[in-house]
């Protein structure tokens, strides 16, 4: 049943992309209106905040992003644009893309420790039950990442 609400929210957050999902806007027949297809939406300001509660070490970092691209997307420009955040994900066949580590630090099923995905807008925090793939961001929203512990 989780599974279906998780396929349910990627697929549409898949819709925006022309290509991916379904047919974004009808380009006229044997009309030239195709720059209409490539007019580039006003960005949104989101700020991505990593947070290593042992190392004592909480960092912020504001990016902008297409409205509707998904969380992925948003870590991918950031990663591009800011030479003190990286990450790296993993693909898996069923589940879709994981998030692995944040700023060279992994999540271990060793030390039973993850990267715990958070949303918070105003003094509202929620955790996240979706992946990094399929989850897409509101406006000025904070996207907490949370290295933490499961018991
Ligand atoms: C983090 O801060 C706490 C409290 O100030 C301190 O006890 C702890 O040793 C610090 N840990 C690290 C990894 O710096
Ligand atoms: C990722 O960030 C960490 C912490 O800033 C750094 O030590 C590491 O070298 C970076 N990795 C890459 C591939 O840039
Ligand atoms: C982040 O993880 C730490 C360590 O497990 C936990 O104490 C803290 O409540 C978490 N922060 C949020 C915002 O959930």
């Amino acid at each position: 049943m989780a599974l279906k609400a998780i396929s349910l929210l990627c697929f549409a957050a898949l819709l925006p992309f022309p290509g991916l999902g379904g047919r974004d806007g009808h380009s006229g027949l044997g009309g030239h209106d195709d720059h209409s297809a490539k007019k580039v939406p006003i960005p949104d300001s989101f700020t991505v905040t990593v947070i290593n509660k042992f190392a004592n070490n909480t960092v912020s970092y504001p990016t902008n992003a297409t409205p509707g691209m998904p969380i992925f997307g948003v870590l991918n420009h950031l990663q591009d644009t800011n030479n003190n955040f990286n990450f790296t994900y993993n693909v898996d066949n069923s589940y879709g893309i994981f998030l692995e580590s944040v700023n060279g630090v992994a999540g271990s099923t060793v030390s039973h420790t993850y990267w715990e995905l958070l949303s918070k807008k105003g003094n509202n925090i929620k955790r996240l039950t979706v992946g990094i793939g399929c989850y897409q961001p509101d406006r000025n929203e904070n996207f907490i990442m949370n290295f933490t512990t499961w018991a």
